[in-house]
């Protein structure tokens, strides 16, 4: 027995040194990590700013291919292009790739919400918030939606003859999701958590110095008093649910708190319902915003795409008396609108990409990304591939009048896999009820050019100006 164990103990140097040997005979992918740190961070920044960041992407991937390494903000990355890259970081077990923000992000929105959450906890907590996302939920709220958006049209749009389309967008899409998720209604409550939000998102992208007068710091203040607006609002839903037999599905907060298990216990924490409502805010408005904001910039560049939603839309008005609602059923008939909106996202992804951490040494395309890299995909270098989307600087809806001729993980303006975008439903719902008012009801030119910069979501020059004239009431 001695002698077995004394043979094993000799053996174990040799094992190692034969796992060393096996690690360093993959190689790092190509590329260079520049100075430590700082990287190629300033050149990609400087490059999202000028709206050039995809050829800044097609640089790298012409001189090194689709697998490369670089250092992106402080941390050592490699950048994957092109579906099947999507698909290994959207599927791989989060055992091995995990997700991973920026610390700006994570102290801002709060430890709990699902962009820092894996394994078991992500799924708990994304299926809760499944339960109010998920399409027979979001029916019966069309109705909601429609007043919100006619509310904005009449206070915001009636009686103008020019608007600035991105920040009315901003503060539609907020106020939807402040009355429909978080039961928030008009008022200066409302109008407080607006301004207060702004000042949060101001510094989510800022470095993370928490001294006085930082960005971040401004951010980080006004993050405590978000939260502590929404803990209010638990207490005042709790109180509703209990005693006065509120509705589980009147508001996301609602719905959260009435999801229990077994023992009748609340099975999402107090500080996991904070930090989820802040990020759903977060994720939910700004995006769809742009969404919107670049649909009526295409509509105004592209006559014949904006004839045919124009023709779809008024024959759904056709049906409607003064005054009616939409149903969701007509929803389910603006099919042509919704691939203009896909195109949208095609050409102008409010979301450009994001990082994963590994968690493992793991092999990808024959190259060793070591355990601790970040790894970074980017969404218009899928969506601008010609061997996809032939033609790709076309702006041509119809590319996706047959959905599932789309090869699987090409289009990932929402991402994929189990962290696929769950608002996705959300944001085709609002952006067809506006998209219907705006044409039936409005005519519009632009007035500025139609250049944008990335912030790191697209920005269109001077926040998109449009002369308006209202053809019809609201
Ligand atoms: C046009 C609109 C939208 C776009 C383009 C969009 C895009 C995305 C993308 C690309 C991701 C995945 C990021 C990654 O994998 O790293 C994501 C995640 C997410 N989105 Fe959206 N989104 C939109 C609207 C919404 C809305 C309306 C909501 C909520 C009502 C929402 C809530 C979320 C949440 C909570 C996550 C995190 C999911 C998870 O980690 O499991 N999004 N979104």
């Amino acid at each position: 027995m001695s002698t077995l164990i004394t043979s094993l103990m000799l053996l174990i140097p040799v094992f190692l040194l034969l796992i060393k040997r096996r690690r360093s005979t993959k190689k790092l992918p190509p590329g260079s990590l520049g100075i430590p740190v700082i990287g190629q961070s300033l050149s990609f920044l400087r490059a999202m700013r000028a709206n050039t960041a995809e050829q800044w992407l097609e640089e790298r991937i012409k001189r090194y291919g689709p697998i490369s390494k670089l250092t992106l903000f402080g941390k050592p990355t490699v950048f994957l292009h092109g579906p099947a890259a999507n698909k290994f970081i959207f599927t791989s077990d989060n055992s091995i790739i995990a997700n991973q923000q920026v610390k700006s992000i994570k102290m801002i929105l709060g430890e709990r919400n699902l962009l820092e959450l894996n394994s078991d906890d992500h799924r708990r907590v994304r299926s809760a918030l499944m339960l109010f996302l998920k399409p027979d939920s979001l029916k019966h709220y069309v109705g909601n939606l429609e007043e919100e958006i006619r509310w904005h049209l009449e206070m915001h749009w009636q009686g103008k003859q020019e608007v600035t389309v991105l920040p009315l967008m901003k503060t539609l899409t907020f106020n939807i999701i402040s009355s429909l998720l978080f039961g928030i209604q008009r008022g200066s409550r409302r109008d407080k958590l607006v301004d207060l939000f702004r000042q949060m998102m101001d510094g989510m992208w800022s470095v993370p110095l928490n001294f006085p007068f930082t960005r971040y710091s401004r951010s980080l203040k006004a993050s405590k008093m978000v939260q502590n607006i929404v803990s209010q609002l638990i207490h005042e839903k709790r109180v509703e649910l209990e005693q006065k037999g509120a509705s589980p599905q009147q508001d996301l907060i609602t719905c959260l708190l009435s999801i229990r298990n077994d023992k009748n216990e609340e099975m999402i924490t107090e500080k996991e319902i904070v930090h989820n409502v802040v990020l759903v805010m977060t994720a939910g408005h700004d995006t769809s915003s742009i969404l919107l904001t670049f649909m009526l910039r295409f509509l105004s560049t592209e006559p014949a795409i904006y004839e045919a939603v124009l023709q779809e839309q008024e024959e759904i008005a056709r049906t409607k008396a003064a005054g009616e609602f939409l149903t969701w059923e007509d929803l389910a008939k603006m099919k042509y609108t919704w691939r203009v909106a896909l195109e949208t996202l095609r050409m102008v992804s409010p979301v450009f990409g994001s990082f994963r951490k590994t968690l493992k040494d793991l092999e990808y395309g024959g190259y060793l990304i070591p355990k601790g890299w970040q790894i970074f995909w980017a969404s218009p270098m899928t969506h601008m591939d010609n061997d996809i989307y032939p033609e790709p600087s076309k702006f041509d809806p119809n590319r996706f009048e047959n959905q599932a001729s789309v090869p699987s993980y090409s289009f990932v303006a929402f991402g994929g896999g189990p962290r696929m975008c769950p608002g996705n439903e959300f944001a085709r719902i609002e952006t067809l009820i506006t998209i219907h008012y705006l044409v039936t009801r409005f005519t519009w030119k632009l007035c500025a050019d139609t250049s944008f910069c990335r912030d790191p979501m697209p920005v269109p020059a001077q926040g998109l100006p449009l002369q308006i004239k209202q053809k019809k009431p609201l």
